[in-house]
């Protein structure tokens, strides 16, 4: 369901960004290999191109299962591998084979931030592309930012999800040669119903799309 309503509400801006960002592939019908790290159900599928090998790494085995009868519904992908482990050490992956790492709404729910972004970097070749989307704290110091931090603790524990994730800062840090985003408020996500989703929908909405490249 998570999964559905994201795509439904964020598609559009995924499909967009990662055409744009593989284009130099696709123009050229040459071959690239995409990490999707924390690949979930595979959110991501719909928007890779034919000539993507695609290796996916997620910790859940549910989702691993989801994913592998969701893929059948994409024959166009290339699902080369996919790895049950952690992002914070994909040393089944060797440094340098990678020309795009893509991880939507990731880093909010990782253990080790520095350490994901670390093997991000590591992965990839030099000039290859970590594309993100992800939902982070709201940058103005009003309710939404102070909901977020109080909310943030007992979200981690219950959600495995932190509301406070400064992500632009966590990947500047990360040390790539450039990176280029937009910090932007989304709309309401969908009709709600429930005090759950009201709150969910609300304490989201700020995101973060970009691209870094090594
Ligand atoms: C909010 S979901 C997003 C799934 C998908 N990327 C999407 O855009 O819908 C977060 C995903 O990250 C996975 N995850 C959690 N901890 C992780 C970790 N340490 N390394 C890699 N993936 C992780 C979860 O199992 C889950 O599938």
């Amino acid at each position: 369901m998570y999964t559905d309503l994201v795509n439904k509400h964020f598609g559009n801006m995924k499909r967009q960004l990662i055409e744009k960002e593989l284009s130099e592939f696709t123009a050229n019908n040459q071959e690239c290999v995409v990490l999707d790290v924390g690949a979930g159900k595979g959110a991501n599928f719909a928007y890779l191109p034919p000539n993507a090998s695609v290796i996916c790494i997620e910790p859940d085995p549910l989702m691993r299962q989801a994913l592998q009868t969701n893929v059948l519904g994409y024959p166009r992908v290339k699902l080369e591998k996919v790895i049950g482990g952690f992002a914070e050490d994909m040393s089944e992956i060797d440094s340098g084979s990678v020309d795009v790492v893509i991880a939507t709404h990731v880093l909010c729910s990782v253990d080790d931030i520095k350490q994901t972004l670390k093997e991000i970097k590591r992965v990839l070749r030099k000039g290859g592309k970590y594309i993100y989307m992800e939902h982070v704290a709201a940058r103005e110091s009003n309710w939404l930012h102070y909901l977020q931090c109080i909310l943030s603790p007992v979200w981690r524990w219950v959600l495995i999800c932190r509301l406070d994730v400064d992500a632009r800062q966590h990947i500047e840090g990360a040390g790539f040669a450039s990176q280029k985003d937009e910090y932007f408020i989304v709309g309401q996500l969908e009709p709600i119903f429930s005090m759950f989703t009201i709150i969910w929908s609300h304490v989201t909405r700020p995101h973060l799309f970009g691209v870094a490249i090594k």
